[in-house]
């Protein structure tokens, strides 16, 4: 291993959003990408791509995202989901690649953004938002809690919500699991940089996995 490299110490009280950012997108890589569907006030539904998202918990399950604010303003996902307290979170797939961009540009409130980039919004099973037909995997989640970070106008808030309904397409569950080879999730890297899900290897735990 090299040992003569040298580093940067970087302090990041003292920097705008924007450097941070920087460093943060590119160093949390690859990010999955969560494409969440809501409903507004006149029964509009709403897309949209959001890539700091995790998984938080199994059993309940329970998903995170992180929703920024555009102009000091939060963003329609947001509003949406304070008022029907539910969404849901789409997995986004190579296929899905261009119309998830395109869903990003910042569309007034109350525009069918399923329409503008040729997608179709079906109803839930469990929740008030639409989930999305064209995503193989659909996760229906009830609102627990928003967590506010930053301030002003750089807050970004994190919402948390239960699955509490899945839908798989039929062909892609094996044992239990989503076929990861044929599901084609998408990455998400910093700038405008994003992998795909291609070079996937096997690794043995070095104790029993539960299989
Ligand atoms: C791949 C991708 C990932 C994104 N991740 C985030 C994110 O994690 N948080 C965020 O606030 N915005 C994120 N954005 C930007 C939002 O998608 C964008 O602001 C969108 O217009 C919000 O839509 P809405 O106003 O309908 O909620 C991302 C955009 C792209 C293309």
């Amino acid at each position: 291993m090299r040992k003569d490299f040298h580093e940067m110490k970087i302090d990041p009280s003292g920097l705008d959003r924007l450097p941070v950012y920087k460093l943060l997108t590119s160093s949390v890589i690859p990010r999955p990408i969560a494409f969440v569907s809501t409903v507004g006030e006149k029964g509009c539904p709403n897309l949209a791509p959001f890539s700091f998202f995790t998984t938080l918990c199994a059993r309940p399950p329970i998903l995170g995202f992180s929703c920024g604010r555009r102009k000091g303003e939060k963003k329609d996902t947001l509003r949406n989901i304070e008022l029907t307290r539910d969404f849901v979170v789409n997995i986004v797939t190579d296929d899905l690649a261009e119309a998830m961009n395109q869903s990003s540009a910042e569309f007034p409130y109350g525009v069918d953004e399923f329409k503008e980039v040729g997608l179709t919004a079906v109803p839930s099973d469990r929740v008030k938002s639409p989930r999305l037909f064209e995503s193989p995997v659909n996760m229906e989640c009830r609102l627990m809690q928003v967590l506010e970070f930053g301030k002003d106008p750089d807050i970004s808030s994190f919402i948390i919500g239960e699955v509490v309904f899945f839908h798989v397409r039929d062909e892609l569950l094996e044992n239990g699991y989503v076929n990861m080879h044929e599901l084609k999730a998408l990455g998400r890297l910093g700038s405008e940089l994003y992998c795909r899900t291609k070079d996937i290897f096997e690794m043995k735990r070095p104790y029993p996995y539960p299989h």
